[in-house]
Order: structure tokens, then C-alpha cells, then sequence
């Protein structure tokens, strides 16, 4: 599962409302008007049976799911999406700029119900068994991304109610995961003005394409 592939796998991470996906946006943008094949998409979902999931376990009640029957169910949606949509576009040559991938199940799933981080890699390693070649980790303050996070409207709110204290965890656990593989992880301060934000992602990702 994990031979090299000719394209680029960039995947962004961060707490909600960090800007990942305004940031994710704006990376394709810039590289498909450079002449970039790019496949941009987000976890959960980006394959039809993935995004079936991403509705079964970001609708519904809080407690629908166990903890460990949420990280199979972040798993499946996570395998699905690799077998139709990342590696097909890896093989292809494109760049694959992802929402979210492993790691927020190691923070999510990992630390906010428990300590399952063990859990999760074990079946990281039986069903997925690749990381990106570059993880781009938005920092920032969770009382400024819980705001930002709030002012949006949408019925996907299960892991956006964590409020304040909860996100801070989440925040140091993503800083950990950047220690714990500093190969691939870049940190970047999110809690500036969307353009400035964009320069330091775009000089990030373009070191790793050249
Ligand atoms: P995420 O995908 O990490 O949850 P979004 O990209 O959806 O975050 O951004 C959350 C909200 O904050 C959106 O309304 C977005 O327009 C806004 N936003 C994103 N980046 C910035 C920024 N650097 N400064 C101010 N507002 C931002
Ligand atoms: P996303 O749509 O990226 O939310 P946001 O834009 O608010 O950052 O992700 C939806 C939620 O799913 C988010 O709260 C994090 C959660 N999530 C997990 O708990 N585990 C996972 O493996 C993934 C990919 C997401």
C-alpha cells in the first residue's frame, strides 16, 4: 500500500475553524493556475461511500457511536477514499491536497474519549498504511478558531461543540503529533490575515514539490 508514487500528498490539519480548508482552497487554486494537476479534497468523505459515511458520523446524536465504532467508521470512510480517489491521483502524478487525513483521527479519535491513540495506529498500519508526504498543521488559538468555526451555519456541529478546553487538547495534540513526525510536518501560525497564511503554505508546499 505505501510504494512510492510519482504525485504529491499534501494533507492540512488544525483544530475547527483554523482555516484549513480556506487555506486548502487557495493552495489548488494558486498550483492548477501554475499548471499543477490537483485533486482537492477532504476527510471524511472524498469518494462517493466516504462521504455516505462523513453523513453517518458528523450527523445525529453525539453519542450515535462508541468511541471505537467511530474510528472504525473514520477508518472505512478513510480506506475508501484512498482505494477510489488519493491513490489513483498519486499513481496519476497529481498533487492531492486532503482535509484532514490520519492525523485528526490520532487527535480526534486518539485523546478527546480516552486515550485510544493505539487504537487508532494499529489500524492505521493494518488498513491504510500511508501518510503524506507533507502535513501542513494550521496553529492556532481555539477561542479564535471556535469563533470562527461558530459563525458558520451547517448540521455538521458533533465535534465543533467541544468547546473551549476541549479544543485547547486537541491543539497540543496536534503540536505533539508535529514533534512526533517532523519529516513531514510543517506548523504554520494560522492566526493571521488569510493572504499571509497563504505565502507560508505556498513556499512550504513548493520546497516539497521542487
Ligand atoms: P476549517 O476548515 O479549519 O474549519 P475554514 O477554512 O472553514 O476552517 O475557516 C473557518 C471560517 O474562518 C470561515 O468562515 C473562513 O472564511 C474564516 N477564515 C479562514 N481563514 C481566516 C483567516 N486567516 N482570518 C480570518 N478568517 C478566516
Ligand atoms: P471538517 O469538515 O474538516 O471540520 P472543520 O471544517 O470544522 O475543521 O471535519 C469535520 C469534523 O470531523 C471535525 O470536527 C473533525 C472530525 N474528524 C474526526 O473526528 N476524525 C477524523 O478522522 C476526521 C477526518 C475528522
Amino acid at each position: 500500500m505505501s510504494e512510492a508514487l510519482p504525485g504529491l500528498f499534501v494533507s492540512f490539519e488544525g483544530i475547527d475553524g483554523s482555516g484549513k480548508s480556506t487555506q486548502a482552497r487557495r493552495l489548488a487554486d494558486t498550483l492548477r493556475a501554475a499548471g499543477r494537476d490537483v485533486v482537492l479534497t477532504r476527510e471524511p468523505g472524498g469518494s462517493p461511500g466516504a462521504e455516505e459515511i462523513r453523513r453517518l458520523v458528523l450527523e445525529g446524536d453525539p453519542d450515535r457511536w462508541s468511541a471505537e465504532t467511530e474510528i472504525l467508521l473514520f477508518t472505512a470512510a478513510r480506506r475508501d477514499h484512498l482505494e477510489r480517489t488519493i491513490l489513483p491521483a498519486l499513481a496519476a502524478g497529481q498533487v492531492v491536497i486532503c482535509d484532514r487525513f490520519a492525523d485528526s483521527t490520532r487527535v480526534y479519535q486518539g485523546v478527546s474519549r480516552g486515550d485510544l491513540r493505539a487504537t487508532v495506529d494499529r489500524l492505521h498500519s493494518l488498513m491504510i498504511g500511508r501518510e503524506p508526504d507533507l502535513t501542513v498543521l494550521i496553529d492556532m488559538d481555539p477561542a479564535q478558531g471556535l469563533s470562527r468555526a461558530l459563525g458558520r451555519q451547517g448540521s455538521e456541529e458533533r465535534f465543533e461543540s467541544f468547546g473551549e478546553g476541549l479544543q485547547q487538547k486537541m491543539r497540543a495534540a496536534f503540536l505533539s503529533l508535529a514533534g512526533e513526525f517532523p519529516d513531514r510536518f510543517r506548523v504554520i501560525d494560522g492566526g493571521r490575515g488569510i493572504d499571509a497564511v497563504a505565502d507560508d503554505v505556498l513556499a512550504t508546499v513548493t520546497t516539497a514539490l521542487a
